[in-house]
């Protein structure tokens, strides 16, 4: 299975990001770290090269289980963060037999089309345990490209270093009652002026 993020794994992993980006990505995470005792296991949907995300909570003293569909991502995470555990899957598809402390869905999401989206936050839900935080990432370039009824579009596609990227979700007031429905109760929900529309989401998965 090879997906457009196959093609350019080697550019993503050679492009350097921004400072401010990777702190504010971290502390988000670190939010959701807060309390845990070291060795506890940690989920990453769409964990791609394993850099900033895996690396960092690995670093951290946590066992991580990243998930991703692009083979060639996932190579060069293994060799990244050879501590962690990688499965290579769609998220809409894994099959999750742990049960973790804390999951990540950052900037992945956004290209699983939006039908998909209340399956996968029950899925989120399912894999933590109770009181586990959950930190993902909801829309993503642009509120013009939300839409809030099911019988609209299923996305738009958008270029990344020559490739077609497929982008999907709700508007996010739907998006928001979706992860509540799933059984999350949102702790943060915070508009990113500087992408567009993205918002960061901390949940805790209700008792
Ligand atoms: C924007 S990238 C990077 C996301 C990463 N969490 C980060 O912040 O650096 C999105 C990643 O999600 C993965 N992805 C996209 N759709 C996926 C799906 N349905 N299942 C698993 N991984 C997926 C892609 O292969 C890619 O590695």
């Amino acid at each position: 299975m090879q997906n457009s993020y196959d093609l350019i794994a080697d550019k993503w992993h050679a492009n350097v990001r921004d400072d401010s980006y990777v702190r504010r990505v971290l502390r988000y995470v670190d939010r959701i770290l807060e309390g845990l005792p070291t060795g506890a296991k940690v989920l990453d949907l769409g964990c791609s090269t394993g850099n900033p995300i895996a690396k960092h909570v690995v670093q951290r003293g946590y066992r991580l289980t990243g998930v991703d569909q692009s083979q060639r991502m996932l190579e060069i995470a293994q060799r990244e963060v050879p501590e962690a555990e990688f499965i290579h899957a769609d998220m809409v598809e894994v099959d999750l037999q742990d049960r973790f402390a804390a999951a990540i869905a950052w900037d992945s999401a956004f290209h699983v089309a939006r039908k998909y989206h209340s399956a996968l936050y029950q899925k989120l839900a399912q894999a933590l345990q109770p009181e586990g935080k959950l930190l993902l990432s909801v829309g993503g370039t642009d509120p013009g490209d939300f839409s809030s009824s099911e019988s609209d579009a299923e996305g738009f596609t958008s270029e990344m270093h020559g490739h077609t990227f497929f982008y999907s979700g709700y508007e996010p007031g739907v998006a928001r009652k979706l992860i509540e429905s799933a059984g999350f109760e949102i702790e943060l929900w915070e508009v990113d002026a500087s992408s567009r529309g993205h918002i960061a989401v901390i949940a805790r998965r209700l008792p």
